[in-house]
């Protein structure tokens, strides 16, 4: 089983209870997290790839940093793509899942691929690259599965363009940091809607799991950033 405690309870943790909502990810492959500017995603970010490095066995990350801003501590690690490069890191991670899915390798070791700002990324390429890219995000989430290779999508904005429905409703845990837009709501949260009411500020909001679950989140606090970025880098080389 690949669980991982992931965020915590907002209303337990204003009680003073600390009660994780954990994750899956035999059972819920893919993650995404929204937020507009600020709101903490990648912080959440980095927590999840610690915690996925630090808790399952050989796990190996991919991240595709397009600003190219927020891993520099990790700036020699293999599987840091920034800028332009994002594409090839995608590429890569693309070639592993296929080499597994067509049975020439036997490795089934847990792969996480992070995409950081997938809007800004999509908007730098060219109209076939990104059709090129995004079909391949949406192979990953159809069938990443079985192969454990894993996708978590961060944006400010979630954008119909970069994924179809069928593609969202497949990603199974969403998180929303900070207050959302009424779009963003109604697409990533439909049916949720009236019961998103609560403010949200840096590093709080919802997560739905599953499109049935609602909860309030909040991010836990790091302690120890040496320890994060140490785990963080140890699977970004495997
Ligand atoms: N849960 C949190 N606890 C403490 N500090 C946080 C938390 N979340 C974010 N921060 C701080 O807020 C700043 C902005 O957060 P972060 O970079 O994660 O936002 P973002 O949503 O990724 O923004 P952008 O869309 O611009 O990339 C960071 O410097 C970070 O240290
Ligand atoms: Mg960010």
């Amino acid at each position: 089983m690949q669980k991982l405690n992931l965020v915590l309870d907002k209303s337990l943790y204003y009680r003073g209870i600390y009660h994780y909502h954990s994750i899956d990810f035999d059972k819920i492959p893919h993650l995404l997290s929204t937020g507009s500017s600020g709101s903490g995603k990648t912080f959440l970010n980095k927590l999840i790839v610690a915690r996925v490095s630090l808790k399952i066995a050989n796990a190996s990350v991919t991240v595709l940093d397009f600003k190219a801003n927020d891993y520099k501590f990790a700036i020699n690690c293999k599987n840091l793509y920034e800028f332009d490069k994002v594409k090839e890191g995608l590429e890569q991670f693309y070639n592993e899942f296929l080499l597994r899915q067509q049975g020439k390798t036997s490795d089934r070791t847990f792969k996480l691929l992070v995409i950081e700002e997938l809007g800004s990324m999509m908007a730098y390429f060219d109209k076939k690259e990104v059709e090129t890219m995004k079909s391949m995000i949406a192979n990953l989430i159809f069938m990443g599965r079985s192969a454990h290779c894993h996708l978590l999508i961060s944006t400010q904005r979630p954008d119909s363009s970069y994924f179809g429905a069928g593609v969202r409703d497949s990603i199974g845990t969403v998180i929303s940091l900070g207050n959302m837009s009424k779009e963003g709501k109604s697409m990533l949260f439909s049916g949720f809607q009236d019961e998103m009411k609560e403010h949200h500020g840096q590093g709080s909001g919802y997560m739905l799991v599953n499109g049935a679950e609602l909860f309030s989140i909040k991010v836990p606090q790091v302690q120890n950033v040496s320890k994060l970025e140490y785990y963080i880098q140890q699977a970004l080389n495997r």
